[in-house]
C-alpha cells in the first residue's frame, strides 16, 4: 500500500526517481474527490442490504465509536477507485506472492473458517483465502473500487463464499464474528496512510479469541545512509550549469528536493551501519498509533558523508499460536516496546525466530512498490568511521489528516546537534 499528496495513498502516475515531490508532480490530483455511489455498509449484491451504523451494545462493539469519515477520507478512499494503484500493488509480486504464500501457509486454519479481508481492494486475497478453503469472506472496502471487486468475485462464480461490503470496516455490520482477519494496510514508513487503526477496528469487532491476523506483526527500521550521487544530482549540480554559476538556487534547491519525505530505492552501499533500531508494537491500541517515538544511536562503519536516514519496514505472518502476544487481543505489532535503545551490537538483519514466512521491503532484499522512505539533510555530515550517530524520532498522525504524518527527527553527531521536522501529506 501507499502513501502521498492529493492522493492520500502514494499512488502516482508518470512516477520518476527521486523526491516524492518529484514522483508526485506527474499524477497529483486535487483532494476531496466525488462521494461514494452508495452509503457506507452497503453489500454489492443484487438484493442483500447491509445495516450500518448499527448502535448494538454487544461486547465487541461497546469499545469506542469509530472515528468519524472526513473529506479526507473520502477523498483517500476515492484514490483507490483508480486502477493504477490497484494495478501497481498486483503487480509487485514480492508483495502478492508473499500474501498468498502466507495464506497457503495457513490454509489448515482458513480451511472451513470466516475471513474478513480489510480493505478488500480488487478482491484478490478474499478470492486467495476462498481458494484456501475459507467457508466465508467478507471482503470490504469503502472504495468504489468494491463495485469491481464484486464482478471480479461473480466472474470467479465465488459469489456464494465472497460477500462483498462497500463500506467502511468502521461503519459495516456482519452477524458474525470472524475466525481470520488479512489485510494489506501498511503504509510508506509502515504508519503513513493510517490504515492500520482500521484493522485494529475490525479485530476488536469481529475477531474470535484465538483467530489469526495476516499479517501478525510488522517492524520499522531506521538507518544513516551516505548517497552522494543523489546530493550531487539535485545539489551540487547547481554550482556549475553549463559554466554558468548558479549556486544562487543551492538553498532553494535543497528546501525543495529535501523538505519532504522521498521514496526511492537505496542499496547497501548506501547505509552508513546496519539497522539496530525497530519500532515494534505490542498489542497495539489505536491511541498509540498517534504518537510513535524511539530513540536510536549507531556507530558509522566508514568515513563518509551523512545525507539523511532511511527507512523501511517488514511484516511477518505468524500463526495465533506463534503470536508472543495472542492472550485475549492478538496483537497486530509485535515485538519490543516501542521506545527502544540500541544495545550497541550492529546486526545486518534482525532475528526471525519463529521462522515466519517475511513480506520484507529493505535495500538488500527484492524491491517493492514501497521502495525505502528517505528523510535527507540539508546539509551532509561528515562523520568519522565509529563516530556515533544519536537522537531520537517521532512519527505522529496529522491533526490536520490523520492520514498525513508529522516526522520530526533529532540527531547529534560530532558534538552537533540538530532538528529536522517534515510531513509526509
Ligand atoms: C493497499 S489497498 C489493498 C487492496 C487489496 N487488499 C490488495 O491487497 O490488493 C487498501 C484498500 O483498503 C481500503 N481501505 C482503507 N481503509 C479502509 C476502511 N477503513 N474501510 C474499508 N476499506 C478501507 C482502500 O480503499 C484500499 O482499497
Amino acid at each position: 500500500m501507499y502513501g502521498i499528496t492529493g492522493y492520500s495513498n502514494g499512488y502516482h502516475q508518470n512516477q520518476q526517481q527521486h523526491s516524492s515531490e518529484e514522483k508526485r508532480g506527474g499524477g497529483r490530483r486535487r483532494r476531496g474527490g466525488r462521494r461514494s455511489r452508495h452509503p457506507p455498509g452497503f453489500r454489492v449484491s443484487d438484493h442483500h442490504h447491509y445495516h450500518y451504523n448499527n448502535d448494538d451494545d454487544d461486547d465487541k462493539q461497546e469499545q469506542k465509536a469509530p472515528l468519524p469519515c472526513t473529506d479526507f477520507d473520502m477523498a483517500y478512499f476515492h484514490s483507490y477507485a483508480h486502477v493504477g494503484i490497484h494495478e501497481e500493488m498486483i503487480k509487485d509480486r514480492v508483495r502478492t506472492d508473499t500474501y498468498r504464500a502466507a495464506i497457503m501457509e495457513h490454509q489448515s486454519f482458513i480451511e472451513g473458517k470466516v475471513v474478513m479481508d480489510v480493505g478488500c481492494g480488487t478482491g484478490i486475497l478474499s478470492i486467495f483465502c476462498a481458494q484456501a478453503g475459507a467457508k466465508r469472506v467478507y471482503a470490504v472496502d469503502a472504495s468504489d473500487i468494491a463495485l469491481q471487486a464484486n464482478e471480479v468475485v461473480k466472474a470467479n462464480n465465488l459469489a456464494e463464499k465472497i460477500i462483498v461490503l462497500h463500506g467502511r470496516v468502521e461503519d459495516v455490520e456482519i452477524d458474525e464474528e470472524v475466525d481470520v482477519i488479512i489485510s494489506e494496510w501498511m503504509g510508506y514508513m509502515l504508519l503513513y496512510e493510517s490504515m492500520l487503526g482500521s484493522v485494529i477496528t475490525a479485530r476488536d469487532r469481529w475477531l474470535k479469541h484465538g483467530g489469526l491476523i495476516l499479517p501478525s506483526n510488522a517492524t520499522l527500521y531506521m538507518a544513516p545512509i551516505t548517497h552522494p550521487d543523489r546530493y550531487n544530482d539535485s545539489i551540487e549540480f547547481w554550482r556549475n550549469v553549463y559554466g554558468i554559476d548558479m549556486s544562487a538556487m543551492l538553498q532553494l534547491a535543497k528546501q525543495c528536493a529535501f523538505e519532504e519525505p522521498c521514496v526511492e530505492t537505496i542499496t547497501g552501499e548506501n547505509v552508513l551501519t546496519w539497522p539496530h533500531v525497530h519500532v515494534d508494537c505490542y498489542t497495539i491500541q489505536h491511541d498509540e498509533l498517534e504518537s510513535v517515538s524511539t530513540r536510536y544511536k549507531f556507530q558509522s562503519m566508514m568515513r563518509a558523508p551523512l545525507h539523511g536516514f532511511a527507512f523501511w519496514f517488514d511484516v511477518e505472518f505468524n500463526g495465533p499460536t506463534n503470536s508472543p502476544t495472542n492472550n485475549h487481543i492478538p496483537s497486530l505489532l509485535t515485538g519490543a516496546s516501542n521506545n527502544n535503545h540500541i544495545d550497541g551490537i550492529q546486526k545486518k538483519k534482525r532475528a526471525n525466530p519463529n521462522e515466519a514466512l517475511v513480506l520484507s521491503t529493505a535495500p538488500e532484499d527484492p524491491p517493492t512498490h514501497w521502495q525505502q522512505t528517505l528523510i535527507y539533510f540539508y546539509d551532509p555530515i561528515e562523520v568519522e568511521q565509529d563516530q556515533v550517530i544519536e537522537g531520537s524520532l517521532t512519527l505522529s498522525q496529522s491533526k490536520e489528516n490523520r492520514r498525513f504524518m508529522n516526522i520530526h527527527l533529532e540527531y547529534s553527531s560530532g558534538g552537533r546537534s540538530y532538528v529536522k521536522e517534515s510531513v509526509m501529506r
